[in-house]
């Protein structure tokens, strides 16, 4: 089967997490949009009330133009389950995310969640996590010089830019670094050496936030944590 049909039969499987009256997160990216679509289908057939907030202006627009209900992460006091993507995860449900640009939003979506759920082909599926590299949010202010920082600890920085070779932006105006994990074994401790870092907003790495994965294909794999 198709990465395609992957992501959409992954998307598919997991509406049926969701129910009436919930609140539900909606991640960010290709296999969320197919989520965001199986949602807004499954909500007209059944008539459900539903309320979603969003990790993205992306999948703001999306949903709101399929007519889902869309408010604020401030105007709710939890959210039941969030769906989303993810670019590689690990045995143990750990993930890198990012790929995007929307990592800020969807790490703050996925902690005010009571379940996430990341919906994903086979291709995202590693034993070790690294493969991808692992974006970074940081301010403009002071770039270069935790870039500089960055590539003395051995993480081969870039700066993520457009086809126009533009910096690119997150919807927060933030600049986004991927870094290269691939030789750190160590990753919750990467983690917190990355959160200590002025000038770094957020990294990709979503360490024991993901309850279940669901790997579409013919038959619908689904991993728990
Ligand atoms: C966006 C993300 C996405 O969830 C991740 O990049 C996976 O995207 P896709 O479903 O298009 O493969 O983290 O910031």
């Amino acid at each position: 089967m198709n990465i395609n049909l992957q992501k959409k039969s992954a998307a598919q499987a997991a509406v049926n997490y969701i129910d009436e009256g919930m609140i539900v997160g909606l991640g960010t990216g290709s296999t969320a949009n197919y989520f965001i679509e199986a949602l807004s289908k499954k909500i007209k057939a059944a008539n459900w009330h539903l309320t979603c907030v969003t990790t993205s202006t992306k999948s703001r627009q999306l949903a709101e133009s399929l007519g889902i209900h869309v408010v604020s992460i401030d105007d709710v006091n939890h959210i039941d389950v969030t769906v989303d993507g993810v670019d590689e995860f690990d045995p143990q449900l750990n993930g890198i995310k990012g790929g995007g640009v929307a990592l800020l939003f969807e790490k703050i979506v996925a902690l005010s969640s009571n379940k996430n759920i990341w919906i994903v082909d086979t291709s995202k599926k590693s034993d070790k996590l690294g493969s991808f590299l692992l974006p970074v949010e940081i301010i403009p202010f002071g770039s270069v010089q935790l870039f500089t920082k960055l590539s003395q600890m051995n993480l081969k920085p870039q700066f993520r830019v457009d086809n126009q070779n533009q910096k690119v932006l997150t919807d927060s105006k933030n600049y986004i670094i991927d870094v290269d994990i691939s030789h750190v074994s160590d990753i919750h401790k990467l983690a917190d050496t990355l959160k200590s870092l002025t000038g770094i907003v957020e990294h990709g790495l979503f360490l024991d936030l993901c309850h279940t994965v669901i790997i579409g294909g013919e038959h619908i794999e689904k991993i728990d944590r």
